[in-house]
C-alpha cells in the first residue's frame, strides 16, 4: 500500500510504498483510511519531538482518522503512538478504541474537528469543576483548538468568553464564533477577573500574561483555574512563585496522561454527534495523501486544518 513515510526526523514524510498491515489479534481490525488530519501533535510525532517519541523509524504518522471497516461502516479511530499511524491507505485500529459515526457524518469535517474540539471539551469536563456562567479566557484563540474552545465554552454555558491571541486581524473574526471580547496577548490585564483560562500558548506570553492577569485581579481570593493544554510559544514558562502564592490559582494540565484514555474515548460519541449536527464552525483543506511532502511544508493557511485523503 501507499503511505506517508517518515524515514528521517528532519525531513517531511514522503509518499511511498509501505508493508500492508496485518491484524495481530481479535481486538484489532485492518481498515481503509478515509480522512486523516494534520494536527500539531502529528507534526511533533513526525519530527520526533513529542514526549512519547521512541525514535523508531521508519514510521507512518497520524494519531486519528475517519476509517471504513470491511462492511463499509465509518468509524472515528484514535490510535496509540505506533509505527503505523493513519496517514496511509490502510491502518490497524483497536475495535474498542473506535467509535461508529452517524451515517450522515462528513469524514473530512469529523477528522478535522475531533482533536481540536476534544482539547477544551475534555479539559472543562475532566480537569476542573466548570460552573455555568463562568468567565473564560482562551490563549491561542485563533488556532483550530482555540476557535473550537470559544464554541465549546459557550455551549457549556460560559457567561463571557474572551479570546486572546497574537494576530489582531484574525482575532477580529472571532466575535462571529461567539467571543464576547478579543485581546492581544499583551492585554491580559484586561481579563483579570476571569474564572478559567484555557491555555494553548505557554512559553513567554503565558509567563508574562499570568503575572499581568493575576496582579490586576480585583479579588485574589476568587478561584482561578488555569488549564495548560498546548505550548505553541514554547515548552517552558518562567512563572514567578509569588503569583501562585498570592492568588487562588490552580494550575492543571490536560492531555493524555492527565486525563484517562477511557475518559477521552467516552466523550467522542457526543463530540462526533455535535460535529455532525453542525454545532462547530470547522475550516478544512482536503489534500490527496500523494501530495503529503509538499503540503507538510506549505505555509499554514490561517485556521484551516489540513486533511489528507489517501
Ligand atoms: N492536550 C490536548 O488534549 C491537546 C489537543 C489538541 C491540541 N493540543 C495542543 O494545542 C495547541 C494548539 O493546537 P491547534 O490545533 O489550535 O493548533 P493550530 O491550529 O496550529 O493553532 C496554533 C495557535 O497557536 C498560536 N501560536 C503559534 N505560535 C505562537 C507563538 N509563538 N506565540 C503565540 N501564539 C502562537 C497561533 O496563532 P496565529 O493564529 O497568530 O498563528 C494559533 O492561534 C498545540 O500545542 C497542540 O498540540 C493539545
Amino acid at each position: 500500500m501507499k503511505a506517508a513515510v517518515v524515514s528521517a526526523f528532519d525531513r517531511p514524510p514522503q509518499y511511498e510504498d509501505f508493508p500492508d498491515p496485518v491484524a495481530a489479534h481479535d481486538g484489532e481490525l485492518v481498515v481503509d483510511v478515509v480522512a486523516a488530519a494534520l494536527h500539531p501533535r502529528v507534526r511533533s510525532q513526525a519530527n520526533g519531538s513529542h514526549y512519547t517519541s521512541t525514535g523508531e523509524l521508519p514510521l507512518v504518522p497520524g494519531i486519528d482518522a475517519v476509517v471504513r471497516d470491511p462492511q463499509g461502516k465509518l468509524y472515528y479511530a484514535l490510535l496509540d503512538d505506533t509505527a503505523l499511524g493513519t496517514m496511509a491507505q490502510r491502518t490497524i485500529i483497536e475495535k474498542d478504541r473506535s467509535v461508529a459515526l452517524p451515517t450522515d457524518a462528513d469524514p473530512v469535517t469529523v477528522a478535522a474537528a475531533i482533536n481540536p474540539v476534544m482539547s477544551s471539551w475534555v479539559a472543562l469536563r475532566h480537569r476542573i469543576t466548570f460552573r455555568r456562567a463562568s468567565c473564560v479566557l482562551i490563549l491561542g484563540a485563533t488556532g483550530s483548538a482555540g476557535r473550537m474552545a470559544i464554541q465549546v465554552a459557550k455551549q457549556f454555558g460560559a457567561k463571557e468568553v474572551i479570546a486572546a491571541g497574537r494576530n489582531p486581524q484574525r482575532l477580529s473574526e472571532l466575535t462571529a464564533l461567539g467571543a464576547d471580547r478579543v485581546l492581544t496577548l499583551d492585554q491580559l490585564d484586561q481579563a483579570a477577573d476571569v474564572d478559567v483560562v484555557i491555555d494553548y500558548v505557554w512559553g513567554e506570553p503565558t509567563a508574562k500574561g499570568m503575572v499581568d492577569l493575576i496582579t490586576h485581579r480585583r479579588d485574589r481570593g476568587r478561584e482561578l483555574s488555569w488549564i495548560q493544554i498546548g505550548s505553541m510559544a514554547g515548552p517552558n514558562a518562567d512563572i514567578p512563585s509569588a503569583v501562585l502564592r498570592s492568588s487562588r490559582t490552580q494550575l492543571v494540565g490536560s492531555g493524555i496522561g492527565s486525563v484517562d484514555g477511557r475518559d477521552f474515548r467516552a466523550e467522542i460519541p457526543q463530540i462526533a454527534k455535535a460535529v455532525t449536527k453542525g454545532a462547530f464552525d470547522v475550516r478544512t483543506q482536503s489534500i490527496p495523501l500523494s501530495d503529503v511532502a509538499t503540503a507538510w511544508t506549505q505555509p499554514l493557511d490561517g485556521d484551516q486544518r489540513i486533511v489528507f485523503l489517501p
